[in-house]
């Protein structure tokens, strides 16, 4: 069953139902104030920081769930019926309801007892606000009177603070309200500069502060005693919890509508301008109120989603294409390079499912992450891997997470995942066969943040290296350290007390367990620092990593392979992992999928035999789990692997984010019918029918879906923020579509379904324009390219070097 539909044409996924499965989430903001949002206009915003500086309070883990949002209610003041025009709070059973997530943002429209109105929510482009566009048409042959109020409840910055310090919070809340704009400004008294704002166009009927009053006493948001009653009651709170209400009254006639506009925003003083006047306690407005001005008329907010729209096209623009299948257009030149910047954004911290207060930015999570958007944001990628590279620390290991506001390394959760540092030479790599820009090799970078420490950020890549080499257990094999890609393979852990992590715990020295995954990680890297360091000139270097990678190889076809496929580790006591030996836990898809994906016995039939047997024992219709069979008990040995129930998670659920190796292990071996395959039946797009089973947003990929030994075979969860997004979109564009940056060009090598007949695309790639154009002729992968007419020589276009900024590409497929 479907909740909505797709409508590519606008970039949209329209929900015509509002009690979807779970809340359908939806992010305004691309730059520093965001917000996240759901189809019934749940959500919260913050600026920055989703635990440091938050706007807006929401409760995770409620029931009934998706509560706290930017709350609309109307009410009839005739009938005196009130209701949400966005169905969340009051749940009114609504003529009819849609709810149209764009890029970067949110409208819901809905009727109720003739009365239409539609609420469009956005961030405009280079400001900390968000706007909501409130347009209310009468739809009856006769007059209306109608109160149409907005409300938000304030959360009081650092939102898990919020969450706990009741004692103190509930005395420090303050507001001020001066010419009906609503300011929160909560300890604004002492150390902060900043405040937050709620304001509206209209000249306000009333307007409320403290959430008691609004709500009224054993209330809720479903209820509020001053809808009710159609009458604020223009309190000021003093502690409590502080929110911004405000009323308007209209009187519309038969056909008449009207719009209003509502305003909530951040704002930071000079901390020597916070008082005007100064030295008293009222916060310095004039700063903030020619924004806030400018916002409230409807034509500058129209102008300004323009300027969204604008900046969406621009991004998505980089790339377009035209295959056979709808799902692979729709996810690849709208939601899926979406929601790799919304993962660029947000990195793990803000979703229905990341609560804002955990996790800082990964530091392979961001690495990979940069394979998704590096295309469309260059800039930001560039700045982005600065950051991450200036918290690796002297011996080239890495803090496995960074804080965003500080852009240090959290020293809480630690380091010593051994796969970290290599993913910074993936992230590097990608970044200049994107842009070619090879200065940023250069760019003086420090360690662990401490100042004197700067090298140029090519050394930091170096050291990356060395902190594999320099960990190598009893095979020849990388030592795993606390984890590999799979956080829940804790090796070294040995955990038997409640309520540890298994992140930081570790009972073992570490010198035994190995990981094959990261074997294969080395390989990969390894060669694309070659290649770099060639590039550079730098032979006799690129020629010792060739040797370091071969060396891995061999140890891989050594102690790494398994018969049938390649292992997956060795535990502390040196026993197998991922072995037909083993009785649950045989085979997994980390890695082979690698493997296959770094190239790792493509020629001796490993890969070949490797995907076979992930085909057979792995794959399944609703995606590739990630290893069989399933743990059925806790392992002391092995970690949070084993603390799942089967089916769930890393405990052989489905993680979407490792199923894209197989998809390029797939295309390595030549088997696009199979790689489009396994890259359709995790696509949300074509999930969509199953809506009621999968239950998250099928505009999206989640970070998970049930594997086939839970009862829930097929239910996906955690949607929004995984590296599912940048890897499924750089295994369709890159290796399926096979248009494939390199340092030397945009090559083309396409691995497509037999049955397609070709494909069409533009690639806006180093300031120019490919339009390529594959036509399929035989059944094979070989292909023939000519470059605005001229057949050339081998698979890679070469950037034009006399000013061309449009190229045409023709491919044959035979
Ligand atoms: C989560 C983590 C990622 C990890 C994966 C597998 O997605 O963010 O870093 O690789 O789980 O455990
Ligand atoms: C939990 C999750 C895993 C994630 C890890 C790191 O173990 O199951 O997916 O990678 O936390 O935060």
């Amino acid at each position: 069953m479907k909740y909505g539909h797709f409508d590519d044409q606008q970039r949209e996924y329209v929900i015509t139902q509002p009690d979807t499965p779970l809340p359908w989430m939806n992010y305004l903001g691309c730059q520093a104030y965001f917000g996240i949002i759901s189809n019934t206009a749940g959500g919260y915003s913050f600026y920055r920081d989703a635990r440091l500086r938050r706007l807006t309070r929401y409760r995770y883990n409620n029931v009934p769930m998706d509560f706290g949002g930017r709350y609309v209610y109307l009410r009839d003041d005739e009938s005196k019926q009130f209701w949400s025009p966005s169905w969340e709070p009051t749940r009114t059973e609504l003529k009819h309801y849609t709810c149209r997530h764009g890029m970067g943002y949110t409208a819901i429209q809905s009727e109720y007892v003739g009365i239409e109105a539609e609420t469009r929510y956005f961030v405009p482009l280079d400001e900390n606000l968000e706007i909501w566009q409130l347009t209310v048409t009468n739809r009856r042959e006769t007059t209306a009177q109608i109160s149409a109020f907005a409300s938000i409840e304030f959360c009081l910055w650092d939102a898990q603070d919020d969450a706990t310090n009741f004692q103190r919070n509930f005395s420090t809340g303050q507001v001020e309200v001066e010419d009906g704009v609503i300011y929160h400004k909560t300890e604004y008294r002492e150390r902060r500069n900043h405040f937050a704002y709620f304001a509206c166009s209209e000249p306000g009927a009333g307007f409320e502060t403290q959430r008691e009053s609004f709500l009224g006493r054993y209330r809720g948001w479903d209820r509020p005693a001053s809808v009710e009653a159609g009458e604020l009651k223009n309190t000021i709170a003093h502690g409590w919890s502080p929110m911004g209400a405000h009323h308007v009254k209209l009187e519309l006639a038969a056909g008449e509508s009207r719009q209003i506009v509502f305003v909530l925003g951040y704002h930071e003083n000079p901390v020597d301008e916070k008082f005007d006047p100064p030295g008293s306690q009222t916060i310095n407005k004039r700063l903030v109120k020619p924004v806030i001005a400018k916002y409230l008329d409807a034509i500058q907010a129209d102008a300004a989603f323009e300027k969204l729209r604008v900046y969406w096209d621009g991004l998505l623009s980089v790339f377009q294409v035209d295959t056979p299948d709808i799902h692979t257009n729709r996810m690849v030149n709208i939601w899926n390079a979406y929601q790799c910047m919304a993962t660029f954004n947000m990195s793990r911290s803000a979703s229905f499912y990341e609560s804002g207060i955990g996790r800082g930015l990964g530091f392979r999570d961001s690495n990979q992450d940069l394979l998704g958007f590096v295309h469309m944001a260059p800039v930001r990628a560039r700045e982005r891997i600065l950051d991450l590279a200036a918290t690796q620390l002297p011996s080239g290991g890495a803090y496995h997470q960074y804080q965003p506001l500080t852009k240090r390394g959290n020293n809480d959760i630690g380091g010593g995942f051994n796969d970290d540092p290599l993913w910074l030479i993936v992230g590097v790599s990608a970044y200049l066969k994107e842009t070619g820009d090879w200065s940023i090799l250069h760019e003086p970078v420090q360690y662990d943040n401490e100042p004197g420490s700067e090298q140029p950020l090519y050394e930091h890549l170096q050291r990356s290296i060395q902190y594999t080499l320099d960990r190598v257990g009893p095979h020849g094999l990388p030592l795993i350290g606390r984890a590999d890609w799979n956080d829940c393979l804790n090796l070294n852990c040995f955990s038997d007390t409640p309520g540890q992590s298994f992140q930081t715990t570790t009972n073992k020295d570490g010198k035994v367990a190995e990981s094959v995954f990261i074997a294969a990680l080395f390989v990969h890297a390894g060669r694309e620092l070659a290649a770099i360091a060639k590039h550079r000139g730098l032979d006799a270097e690129a020629a010792r990593y060739i040797r370091e990678t071969e060396k891995n190889v061999k140890v891989i076809a050594d102690h790494g392979w398994d018969g049938e496929w390649f292992l997956r580790a060795y535990d502390d006591f040196g026993a197998k992992i991922g072995s037909r030996e083993c009785e649950e836990g045989k085979i997994f898809i980390e890695s082979n999928g690698f493997c296959a994906l770094a190239g790792i016995g493509l020629h001796d039939g490993k890969a070949e035999s490797a995907m076979k047997a992930v085909g057979k024992h792995l794959a399944t219709k609703h995606g590739i789990v990630v290893q069989q069979p399933a743990y059925s008990k806790y392992y002391l040995q092995l970690g949070e692997i084993s603390s799942y129930p089967p089916g769930y998670k890393e405990n052989a659920g489905i993680f979407c984010h490792v199923n894209p190796w197989v998809m390029i292990g797939e295309t390595r071996l030549g088997h696009g019918d199979l790689a489009h395959d396994y890259y359709s039946r995790i696509n949300p797009s074509a999930r969509e029918e199953i809506s009621d089973l999968h239950r998250c947003e099928p505009y999206v990929y989640a970070q998970m879906i049930a594997g086939k030994d839970a009862p829930t075979f097929g239910e996906a969860k955690n949607s929004w923020l995984t590296g599912t997004a940048a890897w499924n979109y750089y295994a369709i564009v890159q290796w399926i579509l096979g248009i494939r940056t390199s340092l030397e060009g945009l090559e083309i090598a396409p691995v497509i379904p037999k049955s397609w007949p070709g494909f069409t695309a533009t690639r806006v790639f180093r300031g120019v324009v490919y339009m390529i154009s594959i036509e399929r002729k035989g059944q094979g992968n070989a292909i023939a390219l000519t470059v605005d007419g001229e057949p050339i020589q081998g698979n890679v276009v070469p950037v034009p070097t006399d000013g061309r900024k449009e190229v045409v590409v023709n491919g044959i497929l035979s």
